[in-house]
C-alpha cells in the first residue's frame, strides 16, 4: 500500500486506532506525526482492548516499525507507563520502537500551567485534557522547550530547566496564586526517565528518509481530528498541533511528495468532547442514546462526549484542506436503532445560507443547521462482512454521505473488533 496519512475528519474518536489496527498489515512502519497523550486511541483484539496514547496503533501487530516522530510532545512518564502496560500484557516494544530525539518533552509545569489556565478561565475554559500539550507547543514555538535530545545533555538540560522555571514559577505563585515547583526534583525525575527511554531515542529523520527511499510502506498515523486543528479547527477551541495531513511533512520531517494517500475517518454521527461551537450537537434523549450505545466517553479523559448528526458542512471542509482520497466510516451499528437519521447539509446564518464552513467563531455560534432525513434501516449491523448484506436503508445513508462530501466510502466499522470490518469495492 502506498504511504498512507490515516487522519479524523472531526472532532477526533473517530475510530482512527482501530481503522489504522485494521489497515497496518498492509504498511511497514506506522508513524505519529503530531499531538502527545491528550490521544487515546482504542485497538480491540478479540475482545481486549488496547488504549495508545502515545505509540502508534500499530504496536500490536509484530513486525511493524513505530514511530513517534518530532511533531509529537511526548509525556515520558506516560510513555514509559504505557510501554510497561504492553509489556506486561504479552505485547513486544523494543527495537520496534523509535522516538525522535527532536521530539520536545512535556514537563511537570507543562501540566500545572494547563490545568491552571484551564481554571482561571471558568465558564470560558476550553476543556482541555489537562495533559500539558498547549503550554508544551507554547514553549516550543517560544523556542524555550526542551527536547528529548537535550535530556542526555545535563548541564545543558539542567540550565533550560532553571531558565524555564523561573518563569513559570512567577506565573504559578504571582498570577495563578499556586505553589513553585522545584527544579531540583524535576532534574532528577527527568534524568531517571532519559536512561529508560535510551534504547528508543534515535533520529527518526534519517531513519524514515531512508526507509522512504528503500520503498517502504509508512503509514502517519494522526491524532485528534481536522477541527481540532490548529490552524483549519474550530479556533480557539481546538488543539495546540497540526492533526490534518498537513502535520505530516513537519511533524516526522519527510517531504510532502512522499504521502501518496489521504484516508479521512468519519463517524456515522459527530461526537466532541470538551467546550466548542457543535452546530448539530444533540443535548436531549437522542444524543444521550447515542452516547451510551456508541459508549462515547473519552478513552483518555474518561469525560462524556457531546453527541450529534453527522455534519457534512464540517466536513467538507476537512475533506478540503487533507484533500482526502477515501473514507472509512466508523460507528454505523451505533445507528442501528435510529427511526430516522437527519444529515446536516449547509448552515444558515443572519444572511441566509453559507457556502463554506465560517472561520470566525462568532459566525460559527450563530449557525442552524440544514436537515435532510432519512429513513433508519433499524436492523442489527454488527454482524455483517460485505457491503450488499447492509441494510438497503443503510446503504442509502453512506451513499448521501458520499454525495454530501464527495468523496467514496471504502471501509464501513460495524463495531469495535478488528474483525468488524465491511470493505466496499
Ligand atoms: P480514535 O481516537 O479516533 O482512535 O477513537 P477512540 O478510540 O477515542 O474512540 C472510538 C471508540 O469507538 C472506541 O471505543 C472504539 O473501540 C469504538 N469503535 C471504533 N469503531 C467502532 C464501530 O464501528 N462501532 C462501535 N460500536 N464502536 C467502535
Ligand atoms: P484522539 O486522537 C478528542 C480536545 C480536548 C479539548 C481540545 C484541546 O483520541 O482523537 P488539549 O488537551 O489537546 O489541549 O485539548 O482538544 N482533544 C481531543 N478530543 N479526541 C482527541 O484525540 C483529543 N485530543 C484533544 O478535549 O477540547
Ligand atoms: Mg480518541
Amino acid at each position: 500500500m502506498a504511504n498512507t496519512c490515516v487522519v479524523g475528519l472531526q472532532w477526533g474518536d473517530e475510530g482512527k486506532g482501530k481503522i489504522i489496527d485494521v489497515l497496518v498489515k498492509d504498511f511497514d512502519i506506522v508513524a505519529r506525526y503530531q499531538g502527545g497523550s491528550n490521544a487515546g486511541h482504542t485497538v480491540v483484539v478479540n475482545g481486549e482492548v488496547f488504549i495508545l496514547h502515545l505509540i502508534p496503533s500499530g504496536i500490536l501487530h509484530a513486525g511493524k516499525e513505530c514511530v513517534i516522530g518530532n511533531g509529537v510532545v511526548v509525556d515520558p512518564a506516560q510513555l514509559l507507563k504505557e510501554i510497561d502496560e504492553l509489556r506486561a500484557r504479552g505485547v513486544t516494544v523494543g527495537d520496534n520502537l523509535r522516538v525522535s530525539d527532536r521530539a520536545h518533552v512535556v514537563l511537570p509545569y507543562h501540566k500545572q500551567l494547563d490545568q491552571m489556565a484551564e481554571g482561571r478561565k471558568g465558564g470560558g475554559k476550553l476543556g482541555t485534557t489537562g495533559r500539558g500539550i498547549g503550554p508544551c507547543y507554547a514553549d516550543k514555538m517560544a523556542r524555550n522547550g526542551i527536547r528529548i535530545a537535550d535530556l542526555y545533555h545535563k548541564e545543558h538540560f539542567k540550565e533550560l530547566l532553571k531558565t524555564n522555571l523561573e518563569e513559570k514559577n512567577y506565573l504559578f505563585t504571582n498570577l495563578y496564586g499556586g505553589q513553585a515547583l522545584s527544579w531540583e526534583s524535576i532534574f532528577d525525575e527527568y534524568c531517571g526517565y532519559a536512561e529508560r527511554l535510551k534504547p528508543f531515542v534515535c533520529e527518526t529523520v534519517e531513519y524514515l528518509n531512508s526507509a522512504v527511499a528503500a520503498g517502504k510502506r509508512v503509514l502517519f498515523e494522526g491524532a485528534q481530528g481536522s477541527l481540532l486543528d490548529v490552524d483549519f479547527g474550530t479556533y480557539p477551541f481546538v488543539t495546540s498541533s497540526n492533526g490534518t495531513a498537513c502535520g505530516v511533512p513537519s511533524g516526522v520531517g519527510v517531504s510532502p511528495k512522499a504521502l501518496k494517500r489521504v484516508l479521512g475517518v468519519l463517524k456515522a454521527y459527530t461526537t466532541r468532547v470538551g467546550s466548542g461551537p457543535f452546530p448539530t450537537e444533540l443535548d436531549n434523549e437522542t444524543g444521550e442514546h447515542m452516547r451510551q450505545r456508541g459508549k462515547e466517553f473519552g478513552a483518555t479523559t474518561g469525560r462524556p462526549r457531546r453527541c450529534g448528526w453527522f455534519d457534512a458542512m464540517a466536513v467538507r471542509q476537512s475533506v478540503m484542506v487533507n484533500g482526502v482520497d477515501d473514507i472509512a466510516l466508523t460507528k454505523l451499528d451505533v445507528l442501528d436503532d435510529q427511526p430516522t437519521l437527519k444529515l446536516c447539509v449547509a448552515y444558515k446564518c443572519e444572511n441566509g445560507q453559507l457556502k463554506a464552513f465560517p472561520s470566525a467563531l462568532a459566525t460559527l455560534v450563530k449557525c442552524e443547521p440544514v436537515y435532510v432525513e432519512m429513513p433508519g434501516w433499524m436492523k442489527d449491523t454488527s454482524g455483517v462482512q460485505t457491503y450488499r448484506d447492509l441494510p438497503a436503508k443503510a446503504r442509502a445513508y453512506i451513499r448521501a454521505i458520499e454525495e454530501q462530501i464527495n468523496v467514496p466510502v471504502k471501509m464501513i466499522s460495524v463495531g469495535r473488533d478488528r474483525a468488524q470490518i465491511v470493505t466496499k469495492r
